[in-house]
């Protein structure tokens, strides 16, 4: 728990796809109330996924749930009331957070400034045909409560939320139809989703990855961007010496292209001299295991060299226009600083490949 940006519950998705017989399907609904949402931004949000994919969105300014993909906007793709019906329960929420979000900063003893209220809502169908749900409240970043439905109970996480636990669990009905949800109209609407957006959701597009190195200041940044990868959820990390440095890495999150597929960069700060040590190790649907990318830092180039030693011989044959002896002795000694050459840039040369380092 604790991950509640969007990247995280990608990654959760991603967890066990390997080796797998069939892949596992995840339908969320992620909502987000905030007292300060910023000028002009709707201060709720309510945004449901299919395996990690926008497909509905509803906000407080529109005041209606719209489709997001285009296989949701498909005549039939849902029953005629469905956006009438789903823009319903989505107002009706608003209204539960604008209350929550009150009562929140009551219990907090915050009397103003910017609070957030997120839940995130879904169920996940795994390889092995079993299911699994979630339903957790997090306030200002942090989990509040979190619901087990096989126990129908619910854990406060901070103190403040033992007062909704009670309450919660003393009506019997809360849990029976978080359960409900979960197990039976959460799973019914993932294999429906599933099967309606099918060419669009199995569309698989592998991650076309990079990696290169820059120095600056005695520190090498190392980069791996992976580009034009479909689905959304990927997981990107480096690894040193064959062990993940998840707490050392910076990423800018999944971004979109103009295509529907999505790019990423992730970087990692390392001493120059252990250049070598690194990996970046790439996951993704469309990867039968993971790949792993290191960096190889440009060969300095030789062409010019060879060219100048060829140029140069010429040179001494035609100018010199005379024997042998004079032109073997002017290509020997090309020859040695051409030896020479690779040794001087050696393995410390930080241009890499692309010394370009996309902005996200
Ligand atoms: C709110 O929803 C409408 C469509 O319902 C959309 O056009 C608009 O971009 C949304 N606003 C934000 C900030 O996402
Ligand atoms: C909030 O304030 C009340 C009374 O001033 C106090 O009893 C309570 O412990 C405070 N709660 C927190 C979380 O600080």
């Amino acid at each position: 728990m604790g991950s509640w940006g969007i990247l995280g519950w990608g990654l959760l998705l991603l967890r066990g796809v390997c080796g797998a017989a069939g892949e596992p399907h995840s339908l969320r609904y992620f909502h987000t109330a905030m007292t300060d949402p910023g000028s002009g931004m709707p201060w709720f949000v309510d945004v449901g996924y299919v395996d990690g994919e926008i497909f509905v969105h509803y906000n407080s300014t529109a005041r209606k749930v719209v489709p997001r993909t285009e296989w949701m906007k498909a005549p039939g793709a849902v029953d005629p009331e469905y956006w009438e019906r789903s823009t319903r329960i989505a107002q009706s929420n608003e209204r539960v957070y604008r209350v929550s979000l009150g009562t929140l900063q009551e219990r907090f003893n915050h009397s103003g400034g910017s609070h957030t209220v997120q839940r995130k809502i879904g169920c996940d169908i795994l390889e092995d045909g079993t299911t699994r749900g979630y339903h957790q409240v997090a306030y200002d970043g942090r989990d509040f409560i979190a619901f087990d439905k096989d126990t129908k109970t619910f854990t406060a996480t901070v103190p403040e939320a033992v007062l909704t636990k009670r309450r919660w669990e003393d009506d019997g009905s809360v849990a029976e139809r978080f359960k409900h949800y979960l197990e039976e109209t959460c799973v019914e609407w993932l294999r429906t989703y599933m099967e309606r957006g099918k060419a669009e959701l199995e569309r698989r597009e592998p991650p076309e990855v990079r990696v290169w190195g820059k120095k600056a200041d005695g520190i090498l940044t190392l980069s791996c961007r992976a580009h034009g990868f479909y689905p959304r959820p990927i997981d990107v990390s480096w690894m040193k010496d064959g062990v993940a440095q998840n707490q050392d890495t910076q990423s800018g999150g999944i971004a979109p292209n103009s295509d529907g597929t999505y790019h990423t960069l992730v970087t990692i700060d390392a001493r120059p001299e252990d250049w070598d040590k690194y990996q970046c190790r790439v996951e993704h649907a469309s990867l039968q295991q993971p790949g792993f990318y290191s960096w190889e830092p440009s060969q300095p180039n030789l062409v010019p060299i060879v060219v100048g030693v060829i140029v140069a011989i010429v040179a001494i044959a035609i100018v010199g226009g005379v024997g042998f002896i004079i032109y073997r002795s002017h290509a020997g000694k090309k020859g040695k600083g051409y030896n020479i050459a690779p040794a001087q840039d050696g393995g410390s040369n930080s241009s890499g490949t692309g010394s370009d380092r996309p902005v996200i």
